[in-house]
Formats: structure tokens, sequence, C-alpha cells
């Protein structure tokens, strides 16, 4: 069973009477540990991808399977819950909460999914000392630099330890050196959580590094050479 399905996704936008049709019929399975690049130039519709499979909102038209489970079909509680339980973010900008130290950002989220405080603070400790973050659980966030900003949103991505981790260009907001190193630090992590992910990029050297990777050109995806 795929981590999640594609069937004939559709997404188009109506602004002042004239639509965009951004998604046209996408069909894609993600293997269970499976880390696949979506490639494409700005505009073509990674983030809008990334967004209806995430199931931050409705809209599209289609089917998509997240973990044998078909969202389309759900409540918006079970959504939430699916989202909770299955699926992991990292966005361009952290969106870190500015008043909680890193331990407490990558604790929260678990806390919500009702693991324990103990639990959730070794699992924190644990993920942050893996991305080199050792010295820094006290931290704010507006005391980290932004490849550090990265590794704990990288952490928080991954504590409710999800099948899926969905990236929207996760080290795009950082400089070439920095993003190569949290790029790797993140792949090295996801590889061994065993989480699958779906990571946009518009870079090619960083999709070269993933087991697969997918163009979205005009709407629709196709393979691309690794
Ligand atoms: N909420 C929205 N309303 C109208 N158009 C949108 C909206 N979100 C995205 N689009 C359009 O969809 C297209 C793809 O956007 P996006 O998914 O952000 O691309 P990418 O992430 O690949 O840069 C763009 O042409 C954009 O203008
Ligand atoms: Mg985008």
């Amino acid at each position: 069973m795929p981590v999640v399905r594609l069937t004939g996704l559709k997404r188009s936008f109506s602004q002042g009477g004239v639509t965009i049709e951004v998604l046209r019929g996408i069909d894609l399975d993600v293997r269970k540990g499976e880390i696949v690049a979506l490639l494409g130039p700005s505009g073509s519709g990674k983030s809008t991808m990334l967004q209806a499979i995430g199931l931050l909102e409705g809209g599209f038209e289609g089917r998509i399977d997240i973990a044998g489970t078909d969202a389309s079909s759900l409540s918006g509680d079970d959504r939430t819950t699916l989202r909770r339980d299955h699926l992991g973010f990292v966005y361009q900008f952290h969106h870190l909460l500015p008043d909680f130290n890193a331990a407490e950002n990558v604790i929260l989220p678990q806390l919500v999914a009702g693991t324990s405080q103990i639990d959730a603070r070794a699992r924190a400790e644990e993920l942050l000392s893996a991305l080199g973050l050792a010295a820094r659980l006290e931290h704010r966030p507006s005391q980290l630099s932004g490849g550090e900003q990265q590794r704990v949103a990288v952490a928080r991505a991954l504590a409710n330890r999800p099948q899926l981790v969905l990236a929207d260009e996760p080290t795009g907001n950082l400089d070439e050196a920095t993003a190569d190193r949290v790029f790797a630090e993140f792949l090295k992590l996801v590889r061994e959580e065993g989480s699958a992910a779906l990571v946009a990029t518009h870079n090619e050297r960083l999709a070269a590094r993933m087991d697969r990777v997918l163009r979205l050109h005009e709407g629709l995806l196709e393979p691309a050479a690794p």
C-alpha cells in the first residue's frame, strides 16, 4: 500500500473571470520510505500540489489516499486526525512558534497527538541532537540562525513519526552552503526514520540526491532523469 496515492488530482483557481488549471490530472504513488523530488519552476504548482496532499485546503478534484484512507471522503475532524497521525510538514520559512524554545516547538505537536510529556521531551532531544542542536534546546527561534531554525522545523515535522513528510522548498531560504548541509541532514534523518518524503524544489542538484525525481510541467507530472 502506498503512503500516498493521487488519482486524477486537479486544482484550478478562478480569478477575475479567468480560470487557471494548475494541476490537470495528477496520478502518483509514493511508496513507504521513498524520497521523491518534485521539480518545477516557480509557478508550476508545486506548493498547490503539496497543499492538496497536506489536506490543508479543499477545492481539488480527484482522489487523495493517505496510508490507505481516502481523504476526500473524510469530515474535517477526521482529516485533521489523518494529517496529525501520518503527515509532517516543512516549509520554506520555519513557522516555529516564536515564544517557545526549540525543544518545546518539537514537544508541542507530540502533546497534541497524545504523547506523554516525558516521552515527548525524550523524542525532541533525540531528534534535535541528531541534527546537531543538543546545545540549542532552550533557544528560541529568534536566537537561532536560519539553518538552525530549519533544523528545528525538520525535527518538528518528524516528531510524530509521520509516514510522509511534505517539504516545500525546505532549504530555499538559506545560503547555498547552509542549504546543502541542512538538506543532507534532512535526507539522512528522514531515511533513518523510515519516513517517505515528497520534496518540492527547483534545485536540480538537490533533487538528484533523492530516490526518484518527478517534474511538474503544464499541470502534469513527468519523470525526470535523476
Ligand atoms: N490561492 C490562489 N489563488 C489563485 N491562484 C493561485 C493560488 N495559489 C496558487 N495560485 C496560482 O497557481 C500557480 C501555481 O502556484 P504554486 O503552486 O505556488 O507554484 P510553485 O509552488 O511551483 O511556485 C501560480 O500560477 C499561482 O498564481
Ligand atoms: Mg511554491
